[in-house]
């Protein structure tokens, strides 16, 4: 055996529900402490019975080995899921493979469909309706002076840009966006058997009406394109065959669960970082248009809105220290990786000048390198050019509050105020 079998304390074991429940910073401790370890530690998830073997996984916290498992991904697979709990057979049958979970040719082939909508070329015609939608929003702020940011501007942004990117009409937006959340309010949280026999299926159910709206438009659709991203669904080629609505339900879900949490969840994250470090916000301000990209790229590092992912090893593989063995699951873990000492100086400093920046927020780069990267740094941006240039002055009121998941570094609620003066 190439693990040890003593269980650590609930506070530092990556398997526990309390480790997710702790303060951030107690969470990062533990990954460094991880990170300084000669090879990859595994956790274990269910221990052993006569009847069944154990469940575990190697938690990967070094930046080389999250970079080097997303670039093999004949070795580190992302079939049968890069979540946990992995989709159930019959999830899969009655919901559709997303891509996400998919490798070699099956993911090429669905990714290939989407793609073009997110080059940075087609973007580029995007950016101008973005930056127009960060006005309105930011003018509603001033005028209706909500005091939580995260509903009132972060959640409005990214929703609102992959509506309009996928052509939902206005007519379908509310109702879609109390599915999503209901749909990944508990992704990554593991919850007591009691809790979740009292909310049996909640999320799949939420998925399932969501699923059935898109049939709905993809059926509208088909009759009648209208150049948005679900007439490019419905209508496109897949050697010779089309998506079926299953599968378009499947892409539709995952468009809007990956693009609307995330970026949420960045900006919502940004608002605090800037007024934690009033020296990078000044020079920030100082000039926005030359410092905005690299205060982007840092935000995403540091906040790191999707934690970790998962990977199965196929085959025999030597790395760190350790041979892993096929079927053995690896953890991805992006927010240890943006904090390894051995690649950014300083990592827990917030500190917008970092040149490079190579931090792993989207991905390592593999085939399934964030699609939606440039859009989310665009509308990021957008919001906060409207939110730093005017003339605001925004305080956060208390501590953010955050979810307790393993998957989305999620912010619920931030409480926010602010005065319309010069700075
Ligand atoms: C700050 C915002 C965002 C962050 C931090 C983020 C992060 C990530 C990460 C870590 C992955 C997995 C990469 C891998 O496995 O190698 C991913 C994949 C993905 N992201 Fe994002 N994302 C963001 C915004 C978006 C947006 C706006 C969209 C737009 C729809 C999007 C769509 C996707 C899709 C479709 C995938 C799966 C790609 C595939 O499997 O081929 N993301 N994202």
């Amino acid at each position: 055996m190439n693990h040890p079998r003593t269980l650590p304390a609930p506070a530092a074991d990556l398997a526990d529900p309390a480790f997710w429940k702790q303060p951030p910073a107690q969470r990062l401790a533990r990954f460094a402490e991880l990170r300084s370890e000669p090879r990859p530690v595994f956790f274990t998830e269910r221990r052993a019975t006569r009847h069944r073997p154990e469940r575990g996984f190697y938690a990967l916290v070094r930046h080389a080995d999250v970079l080097k498992a997303s670039r093999l991904p004949r070795v580190f697979a992302s079939a049968p899921g890069v979540t946990s709990p992995e989709p159930a057979r019959w999830v899969r049958a009655v919901f559709g493979d997303s891509m996400v979970n998919l490798d070699g040719a099956d993911h090429t082939r669905l990714r290939r469909i989407v793609q073009q909508a997110f080059t940075p070329r087609l973007l580029a015609e995007t950016e101008a309706s973005i930056r127009e939608l960060a006005v309105r929003i930011v003018d509603d702020m001033v005028a209706e002076r909500p005091d939580e940011f995260v509903s009132a501007v972060a959640s409005r942004m990214s929703f609102e840009v992959i509506c309009a990117m996928l052509g939902v009409p206005d007519a379908y937006r509310y109702r879609i966006a109390r599915q999503i959340d209901r749909a990944s309010e508990h992704a990554g949280v593991r919850r007591s058997l009691g809790a979740r026999l009292l909310s049996p299926g909640k999320g799949l159910r939420a998925l399932a009406r969501m699923e059935l709206t898109v049939a709905r438009l993809g059926r509208e659709r088909r009759r009648r394109p209208t150049g948005d991203l679900i007439s490019a669904l419905v209508c496109a080629d897949l050697d010779g065959e089309r998506l079926t609505y299953r599968q378009l339900g499947s892409f539709f879900s995952l468009l809007l669960v990956a693009g609307v949490e995330t970026t949420r969840n960045a900006i919502a994250h940004a608002l605090a970082l800037l007024i934690n470090n009033p020296d990078q916000h000044a020079l920030l301000l100082s000039d926005f248009e030359k410092y905005a990209d690299g205060a982007v790229d840092e935000i995403v590092r540091h906040s790191t809105p999707i934690i970790q992912f998962r990977r199965t090893v196929t085959t025999r593989y030597a790395m760190s220290g350790h041979t892993f063995l096929p079927g053995d699951k690896v953890m991805l873990l992006y927010a240890s990786a943006n904090r390894d000492a051995s690649v950014f100086a300083d990592p827990d400093a917030f500190d917008i000048t970092r040149d490079p920046n190579p931090h792993l927020g989207y991905g390592g780069g593999g085939p399934h390198y964030c699609l939606g990267a440039h859009l989310a740094r665009l509308e990021i941006k957008a919001v906060l050019r409207e939110l730093l240039t005017r003339p605001l002055t925004l305080r956060t009121l208390g501590e953010p509050e955050l979810g307790t998941s393993n998957f989305d570094h999620r912010v619920r609620k931030q409480h926010f105020a602010f005065d319309v003066t010069k700075p």
